[in-house]
């Protein structure tokens, strides 16, 4: 005689208890499990062919319990995985040779990594190298050469980190200071980047932290011009943040260049129209620029009537925050797996 056909309710009941009741020892377990409940040739497989043709109100009260068995049967699968694994381990190769090999766990790049690479990318088409230096530095790298006079409020802009016992010692608190490096140590022409960390004495928020990264750029050579700078950086701007973006370059002051230039963007949330990231302007900040200063060309012993350079430094959390929409910057030195695991894995 044929059995009565149970309704879905019960049969899902009865698959939850099997589940629960199923023990997971060894590997050929593990497979038998998954043949019956996890693969599409599985019995949660079927279930889910009868709910297709459920009645609408039979598809919302048993959706749910559906999806939950399948939940269910999944974290049992990876559970029984894991521990399997685990045990494998400790087992010396004199056990069974044929047991598949335990994956090695791989993995992730940081974020901040991913986009300094992808900023060195774009650079290193258009001819920059990338240069390096040093991050505890002297005043005259990080300042004096850099055009910034002795005590004048310019040096109060950047929070400096200062070692007591010298106080001609301390943290860069940019990446400017690799700019004087390098042109005081090599002849122009120079087309470079310079990434690195840098260090200021801040309070930690969401938007501020006592270390963070920037790329610095600079290019000397006869014949370069404001142009050079906009072109260069809208080509960036594009590159890094989509074909349709914009840029604006708003007036402002360094020491180090003239005429100076803050460089924004088009808002990547809003597109312009106004919201809480651009704070309703349409605009967001990237990047700092302009035109070598002449002193500075002078301080490194370039003679300033033979050549002309821009300049400018972004900040690659900034720029990480925007391409990735990340709203705090403590996430980046929290080292919380849950975040960082969401990257491109290394290969
Ligand atoms: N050093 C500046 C800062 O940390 C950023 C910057 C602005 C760098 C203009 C440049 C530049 O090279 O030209 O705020």
């Amino acid at each position: 005689m044929r059995k009565p056909e149970r309704p879905m309710e019960d049969k899902i009941k009865a698959i939850e208890a099997r589940i629960h009741a199923f023990a997971i020892q060894t590997r050929e377990h593990l497979e038998e499990f998954r043949l019956q409940f996890i693969s599409k040739k599985g019995e949660l497989t079927s279930l889910f062919d009868e709910l297709k043709v459920a009645s609408a109100e039979q598809k919302k009260l048993l959706g749910k319990a559906l999806n939950d068995l399948k939940k269910l049967s999944e974290e049992k699968f990876k559970t029984g995985q894991d521990q399997l694994e685990s045990a494998a381990v400790g087992q010396s190769f004199e056990g069974d040779l044929t047991l598949p090999p335990i994956p090695n766990k791989i993995g992730s790049q940081h974020p901040l990594s991913l986009t300094r690479y992808r900023i060195i990318e774009i650079f290193e088409r258009l001819g920059f190298n990338v240069e390096d230096g040093p991050e505890i530095e002297d005043d005259w790298h990080n300042f004096t050469a850099l055009n910034f006079p002795e005590n004048h409020p310019a040096r109060e802009m950047q929070d400096t980190f200062f070692v007591e016992k010298n106080p001609d010692v301390l943290l860069r608190t940019h990446t400017s200071n690799v700019q004087i490096r390098l042109m005081k140590n090599r002849k122009p022409p120079f087309r470079a980047i310079m990434p690195g960390r840098v260090y200021r004495n801040e309070a930690i928020s969401a938007r501020a932290h006592c270390f963070f990264h920037q790329v610095e750029g600079l290019y000397v050579d006869t014949n370069v011009g404001f142009a050079d700078l906009k072109q260069a950086l809208y080509h960036f701007a594009k590159e890094m943040f989509g074909k349709e973006t914009k840029i604006r370059l708003r007036p402002s002051f360094f020491p180090f260049t003239e005429p100076s230039a803050e460089i924004d963007i088009s808002c990547l949330i809003c597109h312009g129209k106004g919201c809480n990231v651009c704070k309703y302007s349409g605009w967001v900040e990237i990047a700092g620029s302009g035109m070598v200063h002449p002193n500075v060309l002078r301080n490194c012993g370039i003679d300033p009537d033979v050549y002309t350079g821009f300049a400018f430094g972004m900040g690659i959390e900034r720029i990480t925050m925007l391409r990735y929409s990340i709203n705090d910057l403590r996430l980046f030195s929290e080292n919380d797996i849950r975040f960082l695991k969401q990257f491109k894995a290394v290969m």
